[in-house]
């Protein structure tokens, strides 16, 4: 056996190994069972006998050498490997990023979703009525009778001598109370519509209406709801105080006011030195309007209240008109990032 021969064999087929596959196959061809050098340890049985020892040993060591031949190839094919897997997946860093602008919620939209928030922590769900309403959902059922004085509270825009634009949510009180007996708890957010425009006026603004009809609910139910309402959010010491009010759908009725939360009641600008602000109107649900919608009001009463979405927007964020939140100007919106 001449082992030069032997080693040059398994180096010209070493160089061709280009990888990993290749390298196992060498390795199986020559360092494996059955392979090459197993052969050569077989062949020493027709080795003579004198002979075996030395055979042996050179058989051994061309074993040692093919193995550390084959170790370090297969060290540089993986820092190969490597390596290409690096220059694959390099990412240039230093490169600029390219930003894209992300909008945000309108501040109606979140302050809607705020308000609906906390009264759904108190089992409130939501109803949506339409925006164009007939007479007798928007007025007549809600006590509100033809030629009574009270239509002319809120400037209507009629479309025809029956249809108008909803000027309150509070027609949704009708349609959920048509739909459903009570126990109730019902929201209604929603667009509204009245032919009037100033600072603090819009034609188009939104309220929240709230109904609840009961067995034994009071006018304290309505007060601890609505305090629980300005302490989420105004501020934690907010307060609420019911004044006497008028409307033909609630009796009593009541306009509620919050404790002026910049002042802390004290007096200020905000408040225009009485340390309360007026937020919404609510009151006892009327017996006639249970009895219109077929509820029986000597076993239930009801509480209503409705608010005004926008306004409570530009009490919590000082905004001083209520057209700034209908122009849809982005500097102004842009304020407003979560
Ligand atoms: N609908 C009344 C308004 O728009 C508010 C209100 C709702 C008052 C429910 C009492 C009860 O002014």
């Amino acid at each position: 056996m001449n082992m030069d021969e032997i080693k040059a064999v398994y180096l010209a087929d070493l160089e061709v190994v280009e990888d990993a596959k290749q390298l196992a196959d060498f390795w199986t061809k020559y360092l494996g069972k059955g392979g090459e050098v197993q052969k050569l340890m077989n062949g020493i049985k027709n080795v003579p006998k004198e002979e075996k020892k030395a055979y042996g040993q050179a058989v051994n060591e061309i074993k040692n050498w093919a193995q550390a031949l084959y170790d370090e190839k297969k060290t540089e094919l993986d820092k190969q490997a490597i390596l290409a897997r690096y220059e694959e997946e390099k990412v240039d860093v230093t490169l600029p990023v390219k930003t894209v602008a992300a909008g945000n919620l309108h501040p109606l939209t979140s302050m809607k979703n705020e308000m609906i928030n906390v009264f759904a922590g108190m089992g409130f769900e939501i109803f949506e009525g339409p925006e164009i309403e007939d007479d007798d959902h928007n007025f007549t059922r809600l006590n509100v009778l033809k030629d009574h004085p009270s239509r002319d509270m809120q400037d209507t825009f009629w479309l025809t001598e029956d249809l108008l634009l909803r000027t309150h949510t509070s027609p949704g009180q009708i349609r959920v109370m048509d739909m459903e007996k009570p126990p109730i708890k019902v929201l209604v957010p929603g667009k509204v519509f009245r032919s009037d425009s100033d600072a603090t006026h819009s034609p188009m603004f939104s309220q929240l209406e709230g109904l609840v009809v009961d067995k034994h609910i009071t006018l304290c139910d309505l007060q601890g709801m609505l305090d629980q309402f300005v302490k989420a959010i105004f501020s934690d010491e907010a307060k609420t105080r019911l004044r006497p009010s008028y409307f033909p759908f609630t009796e009593p009725s009541v306009e509620v006011d919050v404790s002026c939360f910049k002042c802390g009641g004290k007096g200020c600008s905000l408040c225009k030195g009485t340390g309360w602000i007026e937020v919404l109107g609510g009151g006892i649900v009327n017996n006639k309007v249970l009895e219109n919608c077929g509820i029986d009001s000597s076993k239930y009463s009801g509480l209503a209240f409705g608010i005004g979405i926008e306004r409570i927007a530009m009490l919590k964020y000082g905004i001083n008109h209520m057209g700034k939140l209908f122009e849809n100007d982005i500097e102004f919106l842009k304020q407003f990032k979560a």
